[in-house]
């Protein structure tokens, strides 16, 4: 399939009905399988979590949340939690899995995150911006700057790929407005980075 038949919410509304279960499928539990045969990925989540840990927020923003992995991870620091997405079926697994008080909105980040300026101390994103075709990017990190009061956190793939849901962003060119506090590559994954960038006054 060519990247131009790719349809974003379509893809990911259809994908979010088994996401979990790809997940699950070949391991007992979520748990072994994030971490024997996902090494990878539990490696990535865990990066984005401490990096967004650092960053001391109170009110923070996922935008990609999907099935809510990472705001679980996230829950019990005291942190005000929310998540974007524009899958409703990722979303409905996200609400059974993680803690009632996350506040879970469906709308497209690329066009308009329904929150005003500056409501977010840290807003991140962890494998979704990888999701976004090259004519949505600037929308997006627009967007994401906008509702960001100081810091943002990217965990992105930055490989090049002929998959048809997967493209190629230049991060920090996208966010050379901020300045970019750290840039660490992922363990295990050479072309897997989280930056954080730090919105200038
Ligand atoms: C690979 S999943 C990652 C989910 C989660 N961040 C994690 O690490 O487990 C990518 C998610 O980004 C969401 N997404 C992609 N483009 C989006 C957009 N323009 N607006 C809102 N959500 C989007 C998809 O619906 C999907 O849930």
């Amino acid at each position: 399939m060519v990247k131009s038949n790719y349809k974003p919410q379509e893809y990911w509304t259809k994908r979010g009905s088994v996401y979990d279960e790809e997940w699950r499928k070949s391991s007992l539990f979520g748990i072994v399988s994030n971490l024997v045969k996902y090494p990878q990925s539990y490696a990535q989540a865990r990066s984005v979590v401490s990096e967004i840990k650092l960053t001391k927020p109170k009110k923070v923003l996922e935008c990609g949340c999907g099935t809510g992995r990472i705001l679980k991870m996230l829950e019990n620091n005291g942190f005000e939690l929310y998540g974007v997405d524009f899958s409703k079926t990722m979303l409905a697994t996200a609400r059974r899995k993680i803690s009632p008080k996350t506040v879970l909105v469906q709308a497209d980040y690329t066009k308009k995150i329904p929150f005003p300026n500056n409501s977010f101390d840290t807003v991140y994103t962890c494998a979704s911006l990888l999701h976004v075709p090259t004519k949505s990017i600037r929308g997006a990190c627009k967007e994401i700057k906008r509702v960001s009061r100081k810091y943002i956190v990217l965990s992105e793939w930055v490989g090049d790929t002929t998959a048809m849901h997967c493209f190629n962003h230049d991060y920090e060119k996208l966010f050379s407005d901020c300045e970019l506090v750290s840039k660490k590559r992922i363990p295990l994954i050479p072309d897997k980075f989280t930056f954080v960038f730090k919105k200038r006054k």
